[in-house]
């Protein structure tokens, strides 16, 4: 993928401030802290546009970056992180809530999960729930540097296991340290806003 122009766009925390010209968006949901701005950051090719930090929960809008003007990615507050408020979660569970059920732009949703371990309880409540609304969706298993090779068949298989995916159902194993991934989950990317 050439990356001729990467931006951000907004912090929206309102729907009245997503972008109204009418591009696809692709969303990443993903727990606190899994590598979601990474990812962000590793497929537009900058350092820094996403913010990355190791201070969980800092994202806590629909940050929108815009790619060769032509497509938005979405980025999520990552959820499961305790020590954000109850309300705080409800109110921005709420808003992840109506943008996936009612963005009629959106042409794909990402789960971001970590290759290392097994999903989440929370991951797999927001998989059955992109499920049953019939949200296109493929899973992401990011961090794939940081285990070794011979071990990435047996990951992927637990998470789909755990995640009850179906045989048709697609994993991407990425890494935004190595760029492992990037390609094939642009291909993806440009499969679902054509379709
Ligand atoms: P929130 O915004 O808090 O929800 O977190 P996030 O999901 O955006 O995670 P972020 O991209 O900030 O990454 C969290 C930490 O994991 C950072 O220290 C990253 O450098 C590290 N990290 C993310 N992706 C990878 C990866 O693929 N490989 C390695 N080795 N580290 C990664
Ligand atoms: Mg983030």
């Amino acid at each position: 993928m050439k990356i001729l122009d990467a931006s951000f766009v907004i912090s929206a925390v309102r729907s009245e401030q997503y972008p109204t010209d009418g591009l696809p968006e692709i969303a990443l949901a993903g727990r606190s802290n899994v590598g979601k701005s990474s990812l962000i950051n590793k497929m537009m090719l900058r350092k820094n546009l996403a913010r990355a930090s190791s201070q969980p929960g800092k994202t806590q809008q629909l940050n929108y970056y815009l790619v060769n003007n032509e497509i938005y990615l979405v980025d999520f507050p990552g959820y499961g992180y305790a020590k954000v408020s109850k309300a705080r979660r409800e109110q921005f569970g709420q808003m992840v809530e109506s943008y996936v059920r009612e963005r009629e732009v959106l042409r794909l949703q990402l789960l971001v999960v970590d290759v290392r371990h097994d999903p989440t309880k929370d991951d797999q409540l927001m998989y059955e729930w992109l499920k049953h609304y019939d949200i296109p969706m493929v899973v992401v298993a990011t961090k794939a540097d940081k285990i070794p090779r011979s071990r990435w068949d047996k990951h992927l298989k637990a998470i789909r296991t755990t995640l009850q995916m179906g045989a048709s159902d697609k994993v991407v194993l990425f890494s935004s340290e190595t760029g492992q991934g990037r390609d094939e989950l642009w291909s993806i990317i440009y499969e679902s806003i054509s379709a």
